[in-house]
């Protein structure tokens, strides 16, 4: 369901330009749960945003469900974004005048169905029931994380994309948020990519990829 060709990306800034990623190429079915390793600069989130719809691709196609998704109209590009993809970066970045339930709920704004009690029920799947009313500056970092990946959950997307969602985080607390992207992906069947730094997490997924230099590839 997801197909990437020869995707490539070239930075011209005001030095040398960067290919940040070079041709690449890999598919995934749905439901598979991919990690991405690689040292900083080898061009992950360069990747993840190309497939996310955010940064557009110098060349190559990103096809979802059998359409090349850089051919869409900007618009359609948007609603892409909002109702089959989902990301989690490093940082929550929750709203902090909104109570933890109104965060999760907040992507529903720009469309979507769920409603409150499916937020709470997210709520309920990362361990925060007693915590709905809650404002993000009373949760730690790791609460806050949980409520992010709740948040990414809520219209129920095709796909999502994790930019080290553990990297702010201690070890405990990241098998933790680890432990949950795994449930969602089994209980959902949702497809999942995710960036780590950490090998141990990376190698429990069912897709393993490496970033070297701009170049992706697949490990046994
Ligand atoms: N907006 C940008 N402008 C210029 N160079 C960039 C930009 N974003 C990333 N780069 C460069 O592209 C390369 C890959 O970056 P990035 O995709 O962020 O890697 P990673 O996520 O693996 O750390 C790096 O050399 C980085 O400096
Ligand atoms: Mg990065």
């Amino acid at each position: 369901m997801i197909d990437i060709k020869d995707v490539t990306k070239t930075y011209h800034g005001t030095g040398q330009p960067v290919t940040a990623v070079r041709n690449a190429r890999f598919s995934l079915s749905s439901g598979e749960f991919a990690s991405i390793v690689g040292h900083s600069g080898s061009g992950k989130s360069t990747l993840i945003s190309m497939i996310g719809g955010i940064l557009r691709p110098d060349s190559g196609t990103v096809t979802v469900d059998g359409e090349n998704i850089w051919t869409y109209p900007d618009d359609r590009l948007a609603n892409l974004r909002n109702s089959r993809f989902a990301f989690v970066y490093q940082f929550a970045s929750l709203i902090p005048t909104l109570t933890i339930e109104e965060n999760v709920l907040l992507p529903t704004i720009f469309g979507g169905t769920a409603v409150l009690a499916d937020a709470e029920r997210l709520l309920e799947m990362v361990g925060l029931k007693d915590k709905i009313k809650r404002y993000p500056s009373e949760l730690s970092g790791g609460e806050q994380q949980r409520v992010a990946i709740a948040r990414a959950f809520i219209n129920d997307p095709a796909i999502v994309l994790a930019d080290e969602p553990t990297g702010d985080l201690d070890e405990e607390t990241e098998a933790d948020i680890i432990r949950f992207f795994e449930r969602f992906n089994s209980d959902k069947r949702t497809t999942i990519i995710m960036v780590t730094h950490n090998s141990d997490l990376a190698a429990r997924a069912s897709r393993r990829f490496r970033m070297k230099a701009g170049i992706i590839e697949e490990r046994s």
